[in-house]
């Protein structure tokens, strides 16, 4: 390949990152937070629980909340999403996520409580990059084989749609799914679940 075809798809690969970046934080946006209570600051560096409202969360859109100073990926899953999560698993390094961190009570394979609805660490388990959402199947950036989950720009780390890393990725595990339960159907509180009540 010449060094024009690298440069053509690497320009196109980060015209297509930054808008998808773009599009998480339109997502984010138009997704409103409860305002039940809100910790302070400093409260939040603590630890607080945080909660967070997923009422306008629609089937294959994400946002982002903040706990303990991390970014917390919160998606809506569509049952296609779901249906591949059983498919090629041997692509996995760690499919039933035995080596990887999760509560006890999230489902070793779509790693939630509510099928649909995940909830992992934004931190990449390489060197701590946040990936990037990409959730398409078989997306123009990531090829025809790409059947939708998160890719870590910083050394090329692929994750599934429910956080699982693929075999030979510079990140050893998957992501990590934090302590959460559920106020309510549109209320997930992330950082509170019965074992740290
Ligand atoms: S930090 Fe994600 S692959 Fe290195």
């Amino acid at each position: 390949m010449s060094n024009d075809g690298v440069n053509n798809g690497r320009r196109r690969f980060l015209v297509a990152a930054t808008s998808a970046v773009a599009a998480v934080g339109a997502v984010g946006a138009a997704v409103p937070f409860v305002g039940s209570w809100f910790p302070s600051a400093r409260a939040k560096a603590a630890g607080a629980p945080v909660r967070v409202n997923i009422s306008k969360l629609e089937p294959g859109q994400q946002i982002v909340a903040e706990w303990r100073g991390q970014p917390v990926f919160v998606s809506r899953r569509t049952p296609e999403a779901l249906a591949i999560l059983d498919e090629n698993t041997e692509i996995l390094a760690d499919p039933n996520s035995e080596a990887s961190v999760q509560p006890d009570y999230v489902d070793q394979t779509t790693r939630a409580i509510k099928p649909e609805i995940l909830i992992v660490l934004g931190i990449c388990t390489h060197l701590g990059c946040s990936p990037l959402f990409r959730p398409e199947v078989a997306s123009a950036d990531m090829g025809a084989d790409w059947k939708g989950g998160y890719f870590c720009p910083c050394h090329g780390s692929h994750y599934d749609m429910a956080g699982r890393v693929w075999r030979s990725q510079p990140a050893p595990k998957n992501l990590p799914v934090p302590p959460h339960s559920y106020e309510s159907d549109d209320i997930v509180v992330i950082g509170a679940d019965e074992e740290t009540a």
